[in-house]
């Protein structure tokens, strides 16, 4: 493909969360091509031949609602299942991209938004049994190796990657697993991740699915959040988050004035402040290192109340990980906004994004400079 040619990449968001990513993608020159709630598709002319590689994972479309991005092959949308099966065969080999791929995802785009009807995204069983159609002749055909499919990729990696747009449509594309190392190495977590959802079991039947939410944060934001470490919640109630704390062995304070769930609340490494953030005095918070905050309060409220703990002189907090509510997807051109206010703090490395199982929200992680 010469420099000046079109490309086009596929995109996943949640359903619901389209406009904010056809927003942020703008800024770097992406047009829209194709969307359903979901799901978009956006072409680029003006990419250039800069000194990275024309596929490298910085070009793809980037933003905080942005869950997957992959460079686009085609789309397949035959009769059947099978005809779907050899138009994508075909659709690879045609494209001339280099193969063998190391590893394939397939999943859907996410029908509805997350949380309505109890949906949670990532891959179900339209998805299980495509697989296990397709990936024989993909194996055959030579264009992966290794038949088992939705695997965690590895650093390194160039994926393929299936989109079930309808049970019958699919997208095809594949994406590069960045080698990013240091600081931000986990950032690149969810391009391993199949449909970038984390697959995730937790031990036992969780008290929430914030539960989910922390797991997801906690591995993103790459702190290095150790046994014997104390963390606070703020919003803890009813102790999804604090739960998954207690079980990575953390010594936890969880504040809210609501009732904890009583398995929480009898853990020998738990204890609750029935209060509000805001009114409990600042030395409540001395020795902790890690604050997560989600509280069902207005953004603002939150960086305020978060304020007066980190920048306290006598803080010890070394990372953050704070749930900020959007209040309708409309609202998202308020994160830069949230994101300076964070920084005037001494804040370093702050990342924000969409996770995978929020509902209309997104997690601002942060380090405090010098901790
Ligand atoms: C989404 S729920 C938290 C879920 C929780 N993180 C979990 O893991 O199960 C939001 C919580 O924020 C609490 N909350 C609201 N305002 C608060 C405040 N000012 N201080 C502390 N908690 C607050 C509510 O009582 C509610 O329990």
């Amino acid at each position: 493909m010469s420099p000046s040619e079109a490309v086009f990449a596929i995109l996943c968001c949640q359903n619901g969360a389209d406009p904010a990513v056809k927003a942020e993608v703008a800024r770097d020159g992406w047009r829209l091509a194709y969307s359903r709630r979901g799901f978009l598709s956006f072409k680029n002319d003006s990419l250039g031949d800069k000194a990275v590689g024309r596929y490298d994972h910085q070009r793809l479309p980037h933003g905080v609602f942005v869950r997957t991005a992959s460079w686009s092959l085609g789309l397949a949308k035959g009769e059947d299942a099978a005809m779907n099966v050899a138009q994508t065969v075909e659709i690879i080999e045609r494209s001339g991209v280099k193969l063998p791929m190391d590893a394939v995802h397939i999943w859907p785009r996410d029908r509805v938004p997350v949380g309505k009807f109890d949906f949670e995204p990532g891959i179900d069983e339209v998805a299980i049994a495509v697989g296990e159609l397709l990936v024989p002749s993909l194996k055959e055909r030579g264009i992966i190796t290794d038949e088992r499919f939705n695997r965690i990729a590895k650093r390194g990696d160039r994926v393929l990657d299936i989109i079930l747009v309808e049970p019958s449509i699919w997208a095809i594309g594949w994406h590069p697993v960045p080698r990013l190392t240091g600081n931000n190495a986990n950032s690149a977590l969810p391009t391993m991740w199949p449909g970038g959802v984390q697959p995730i079991q937790p031990p036992d039947e969780v008290i929430s699915r914030a539960y989910f939410k922390a797991a997801e944060a906690i591995a993103w934001s790459g702190f290095e959040m150790r046994a014997g470490d104390r963390a606070i919640e703020i919003g803890a109630s009813p102790g999804g988050a604090c739960s998954l704390l207690l079980e990575m062995g953390l010594s936890v304070i969880g504040i809210d004035p609501a009732e904890m769930d009583e398995e929480v609340m009898e853990h020998k490494n738990f204890r609750h402040i029935r209060a509000r953030a805001g009114d409990i005095p600042r030395s409540e918070y001395e020795g902790a290192k890690w604050l997560l905050v989600d509280s069902n309060v207005r953004p603002d409220q939150t960086l305020t109340t978060v304020e007066h703990i980190v920048t306290h002189r006598g803080s010890t907090i070394e990372g953050m990980i704070l749930t900020l509510k959007l209040g309708g997807i409309a609202h998202a051109d308020r994160i830069d906004g949230w994101v300076r206010k964070v920084k005037s703090w001494g804040a370093t490395e702050i990342e924000v994004r969409q996770l995978a199982r929020s509902k209309i929200e997104v997690c601002l992680v942060a380090r405090m400079r010098g901790r």
